[in-house]
Formats: C-alpha cells, structure tokens, sequence
C-alpha cells in the first residue's frame, strides 16, 4: 500500500471515534483478562478484526483515495489487466475452462471487478469468481461496485464465502496485500535473547508496549532466526508472522490443480531479518500517514508488517505446491504484459487526460523508488505447465 497524497487534517467522525472508544475500553478489559500483558499479535488481531470494532470490521474509510491506503488495483485497472492476461494460459490451457478464481481480501473489489473485464475481453472462460472476505463492510462494498460494473451473468457467478472451500478445486488464487494484514508477533533481541512485545496499560488507562521473556513458541523460531540471520544488536526489534504458513497450508488444501498469486511488500527472509533493519518493519497508516506508533489510534488506523517471502516459499514446498515464479512487482508487471495493456490504451482513442494518467500508474506501479521493488510477486502452483514465465525475471535464487 501506499500513502496516497499528504496528510489531511479532517478529525475523526463522532460514529468513528465513539467506536475506537469501545475497542480501546475493549482492549483494556482483554489485557487484564490476560494478566496485564496481552501480546501483539493479539492486539493486532483484536485492534484489526474484533467484531464489529476492528480497524477492517467496523465500516471506516480505509481503502483508495480518501482513505488511508492506496493499493495497485485501486491506483489503476492495468494492474488486474495485466493479472488477468498472464494468468490468462492457466485459466484456458491448464484448467480447461471450468476453473474457479479465488481471491482472498477483494478490498474495494476492483481487482475482481477487473480480471473479470479482461477475461471477457480475452474469451477466456471461468466457472465462478469467489471471495473470501472477513470485514463485513469490505464485502458489501465489493457487492456494490461488482453489480454496478459487470454483466448480471458474471456477477451470478461471483460469491462470497465465510470460509475456505472445503473441496479441492482447479483454481486460480489471487491474494493482493492480504498476508501483510495478518497479525504479527512483535520481538526484541537483548540480553542474548528473545524477549516478546505486548501491550500493557498505564497508570493514566493508556495502552503502552511492554515486554516479558518470550514463550518457547515464539523464542525458539525467533532464535533460528537470529542464528541464521544475525548476530543482531542489542535492542533489535522485528516481528514474526505465526499465521503465515497456516495459511499458505489453507491454500494449498483448496487447490487441486491450478497457481496462487501472492503480491505483497516484503522481502526474503536474508533481507528482512538483516542485522541493518533495527526496528522491523510494522507501522500504521491513517489518513495516508505512515503511522510509526502501533498502538497509535486502534480501530481508526491499519497495521501491517512486511511478508517474509522465504517463508511463504518454504511452507509452500512443505505442502507440496510448487514455487513458479518470484519477482519485483515491476520486473513482474513489465514482463507480464503491461506494456502491452498500456499501448492497447493509448491506441484505444483514450483522451490525452487519461492517457496521462495510465502512464503515471504505470510509474507507480513499477519505478523502484515507488512499488516497483517493494512489492514482491509470488506465484506457486500444482499440476500447471502454461504459466507464462518467459520474460519475468527469476528471483527465487534469493529466497
Ligand atoms: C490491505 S487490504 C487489501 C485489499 C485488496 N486486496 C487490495 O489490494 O486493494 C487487506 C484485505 O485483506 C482482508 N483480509 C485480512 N485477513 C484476511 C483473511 N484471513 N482472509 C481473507 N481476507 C483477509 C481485509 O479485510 C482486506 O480486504
């Protein structure tokens, strides 16, 4: 995600701010149920997802201009364009026209609403288009901006479910800046060990960070991490993801036949627990302000951590799918086929205005300096042989 323009000075609406007043009473009650520490990662699920409070569950303004972050999908639809015409072989040669697409946290639903425009554009057949989507209010806004956009005879193939599917299916996953909203576990490295980060609450009723030796299940992946990774100094502070394998299992199990697509920020695990990245990587975006205080403003501000990609790969391969292709967003999108989905436009008879604004999206997209290296494509599959690899670069080397 990116902060999308500078900071606006809007307060927070009085529906908004009375909802961050029961999380954060919320909060309070949950660190003393848990004995006056409760560890981050419960407090970013909670500060992100308790119903109805959570920053993705309780109906704020988070996504596209004028929320708090802006994705590719909402920057330009030639990001699910060129998606949708790489994946376009997999989906007709691979799958043979049956296939689901299966994407997990739709956002505002314009990735949908634009692989589906492209795979109309390409006669590509697809059975059914699936969301998994755990903000009630996310859902509904995908409901709305996919019955407004596609033909009723897609968007009768488009549902919603609340859980994975449970049979395996020939299927083309897409996941866009889902696993960095996973919670994350908080560490820090001193005194020759693991300590972990929680939070607790001040004599004054305010949530503070605080930090306990770490339990064994944390201590000791951490440890690994440190040993093949360090030494690190005194104070270093990053964070591990416990949900991440289990998810790329929960993947795995949904597919029979067919590739996940994963595009995230991160790194492989080398860079990310570098001994140079002292204080890891979680912040908080509100208002399109990067937010370095996590427990700043809970309910009202997005958290999120970078992907460990060597992770995703290893419990991928654990699971038996296999690691196709690992790139930069923008080596990925260039060779993918953006440039050709930019030419179609501007030789489409689009207005100088809009032909400007494709090629700025085309910057952000892929420049180094914008998504282009920060964001990582992951693609991993079973049983597919059509993947168009040529002319994307293989990165898997640094994995
Ligand atoms: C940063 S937003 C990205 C949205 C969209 N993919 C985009 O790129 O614009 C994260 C999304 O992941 C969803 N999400 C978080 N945890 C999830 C999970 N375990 N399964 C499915 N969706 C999840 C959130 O509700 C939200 O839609």
């Amino acid at each position: 995600m990116m902060p999308p323009k500078p900071s606006t000075n809007v307060p927070d609406d009085p529906v908004a701010a009375a909802v961050a007043e029961r999380l954060h009473a919320s909060l309070v009650q949950s660190v003393a149920a848990a004995g006056g520490f409760l560890p981050f990662v419960d407090y970013m699920q909670a500060a992100l997802y308790a119903p109805g409070l959570g920053y993705y569950v309780n109906g704020a303004h988070k996504l596209g201009h004028g929320g708090d972050f802006v994705t590719a999908p909402e920057l330009s639809p030639l990001f699910g364009e060129t998606l949708a015409t790489w994946l376009a072989p997999v989906l007709r040669d691979d799958l043979g026209g049956g296939a689901t697409l299966l994407e997990f946290g739709a956002g505002s639903g314009r990735l949908a609403g634009d692989v589906i425009a492209t795979l109309r554009e390409l006669r590509v057949p697809w059975q059914r288009y699936w969301i998994v989507e755990v903000s009630p209010d996310l859902r509904a806004r995908q409901q709305a901006h996919l019955e407004a956009t596609l033909a009723a005879d897609e968007y009768a193939r488009v549902a919603w479910l609340d859980h994975l599917p449970r049979a395996p299916l020939r299927a083309v996953v897409l996941a866009n800046e889902v696993l960095d909203a996973l919670p994350v576990e908080l560490f820090r490295w001193r005194e020759g060990r693991v300590w972990q980060v929680g939070v607790g609450v001040g004599a004054d009723g305010t949530l503070t960070l605080a930090e306990r030796p770490a339990p064994p299940t944390l201590a000791e992946p951490v440890a690994r991490l440190q040993d093949a990774h360090g030494p690190w100094p005194e104070g270093y502070l990053s964070e591990w993801r416990p949900a991440q394998a289990a998810w790329v299992k929960g993947v795995s199990d949904c597919l029979r036949q067919g590739v996940a697509v994963i595009v995230d920020y991160g790194f492989p695990r080398s860079a990310y627990y570098a001994p140079e990245r002292r204080e890891g990587t979680l912040v908080g975006y509100y208002r399109q302000q990067m937010i370095l205080d996590p427990l700043a403003r809970p309910g009202l501000m997005d958290l999120t951590a970078s992907v460990d990609f060597t992770g995703v790969a290893e419990a991928a391969t654990a699971v038996g799918l296999e690691v196709l292709a690992y790139a930069g967003q923008g080596e990925f999108l260039l060779g993918a086929g953006l440039p050709q989905r930019f030419e179609a436009r501007v030789g489409s008879g689009e207005d100088a205005r809009q032909t400007l604004q494709a090629a700025q999206a085309v910057r952000m997209l892929t420049l180094p300096g914008e998504m282009g290296e920060r964001f990582q494509v992951m693609a991993l599959g079973r049983g597919c042989s059509h993947l168009p690899l040529d002319g994307i670069p293989d990165r898997r080397g640094r994995l």
